[in-house]
């Protein structure tokens, strides 16, 4: 009821870039956290807003109109439904974010990349830590 989370350690859990993992869930969202470096894909996510705050790095957005934002440490961004993003980290940056948990990772494109919820959220059932 009352057991708190520790940012570091959750992070050290995490062994595979652009693998997010899960870190609570409140009001039908998910609390995640992520490793990432080097270019992830473009998608979109149609009915979802997504919520970057960047822990630790260089995150930048890059937008289809040419346009791009950059975030470092304490930075944070929301991604407006519908707009197609490509995640760029330069170097390993740490990243926490928030979206429903119905979000796709990778919006309406698959690719190798992309990782079910449920590799993101089987730590929390006690299962195997897949990363
Ligand atoms: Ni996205």
């Amino acid at each position: 009821m009352h057991a708190k989370g520790q940012l570091e350690a959750e992070f050290a859990a995490i062994a595979e870039h652009w693998s997010p993992r899960v870190i609570a869930t409140a009001n039908g969202q998910y609390v995640k956290l992520a490793k990432v470096r080097g270019e992830f894909v473009w998608h979109s996510h149609a009915d979802e807003d997504e919520f970057f705050l960047v822990q630790k790095g260089t995150f930048v957005l890059r937008f289809r109109d040419g346009s791009e934002v950059v975030l470092r440490a304490g930075e944070f961004f929301v991604v407006p439904r519908g707009v197609e993003h490509l995640p760029v980290a330069p170097e390993e940056t740490w990243l926490l974010f928030v979206e429903p948990a119905a979000t796709r990772h990778t919006g309406d494109v698959v690719t190798d990349r992309t990782r079910s919820v449920e590799s993101q959220t089987a730590h929390l059932s006690g299962r195997a830590d897949q990363g």
